[in-house]
């Protein structure tokens, strides 16, 4: 964007100032409730918790609402900080760096510093989220044991701090079994002592999920709701051909399609509603492609033919 006034006045309006500024539709039955009652218990001893799961479970929204829940109830603790890591994540993209040029003329000083999302929770009392802290590698790992034990962090050149008394952290990551992530590291595993694992929701939470997450126009009937509670999950009791199966995502992805088309159909008047069955193989084809890791060796649109196969018919 090349109007710089246009960028400020678009990035103002669209700045959120306070994480219960924004409305978060989430379903809280099921794993959901549990997990939360278990964010809370962590809050109230002050030990660290960690979500586990598969991609898509959840993990964030739940950190965000629980964010959203401390900001009501706080007078501090109402910023919601995170980071996603992975092998290049340094220390100081949680920590903050340095200003090259300002510390050119000034040297290593607090003017020149810019905060990272860690430091910044760990000043205004606020939420950190580490997500996929297991995919980070050891050494940045460890510069997280000093917040987790001492809730204290040392800057270099600047010195060491204490956490704001609200300070809160939470780890998120994917179960060690699936490819791609670190170990978790003995000596951060040792501070984390509230473990709560999320996993693919039962039924009746899961079409709530998706229910929530469709547009009021987009409805589309039960029966088809069901159709795709099926299909996604074909996918989580196939464990021989897949490696990691559709999430939610994937879910809430299928319904919104089908219910684009439904739409469509009512706006056209259409007296004759295409099958579900037309219309889902094309959604199931498009949305799973990319939805589903198969395990080595196995074709993905293998696995897609014989869902629709069986779950549609021929
Ligand atoms: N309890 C819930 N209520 C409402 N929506 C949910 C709920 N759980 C998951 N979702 C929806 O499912 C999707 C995935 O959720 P989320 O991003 O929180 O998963 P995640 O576990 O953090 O995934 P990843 O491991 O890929 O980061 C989002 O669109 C979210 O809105
Ligand atoms: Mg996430």
């Amino acid at each position: 964007m090349r109007d710089k006034e246009k960028f400020k006045e678009l990035f103002n309006q669209a700045l959120v100032k306070d994480v219960f500024e924004e409305e978060i539709n989430i379903v809280l039955s099921g794993q959901y409730g549990k997990a939360l009652e278990l964010l809370r218990d962590a809050e109230s001893t002050g030990l660290y918790p960690a979500l586990v799961g598969p991609p898509g479970v959840g993990k964030t929204i739940l950190c965000r609402y629980f964010a959203s829940i401390r900001a009501k109830e706080s007078q501090y603790s109402h910023s919601f900080h995170w980071l996603t890591m992975d092998e290049s994540i340094k220390p100081s993209h949680f920590l903050g760096s340095f200003d090259p040029a300002i510390t050119l003329n000034k040297g290593f000083v607090l003017d020149a510093f810019n905060p990272g999302p860690l430091l910044s929770a760990m000043l205004e009392g606020g939420t950190f989220l580490a997500n996929e802290i297991n995919r980070a590698t050891e050494y940045s790992q460890n510069t997280l044991l000093e917040p987790l034990e001492e809730a204290s962090i040392s800057i270099p050149h600047l010195g060491r701090i204490k956490a704001h008394e609200d300070f809160f952290f939470i780890s998120a990551m994917n179960p060690e079994e699936l490819s791609g992530t670190h170990r978790l590291s003995e000596a951060l595993k040792d501070r984390i002592k509230i473990w709560i694992k999320l996993t693919y929701p039962d039924k009746s939470t899961e079409l709530d999920i998706i229910r929530i997450n469709l547009p009021e126009h987009f409805t589309i009937e039960e029966s088809e709701l069901e159709l795709i509670y099926s299909i996604i999950n074909e996918t989580r009791k196939n464990t021989v051909d897949i490696e990691v199966p559709a999430s939610i995502r994937a879910g809430i992805a299928m319904a919104k399609l089908l219910g684009r088309k439904r739409y469509l159909e009512r706006e056209h008047d259409n007296k004759e509603k295409e099958s579900i069955y037309v219309h889902l193989s094309d959604i199931v084809k498009t949305v799973l492609l990319g939805s589903i890791k198969p395990k080595p060796g196995v074709k993905v649109q293998d696995i897609i033919n014989r869902i629709i196969n069986k779950i549609l018919g021929a």
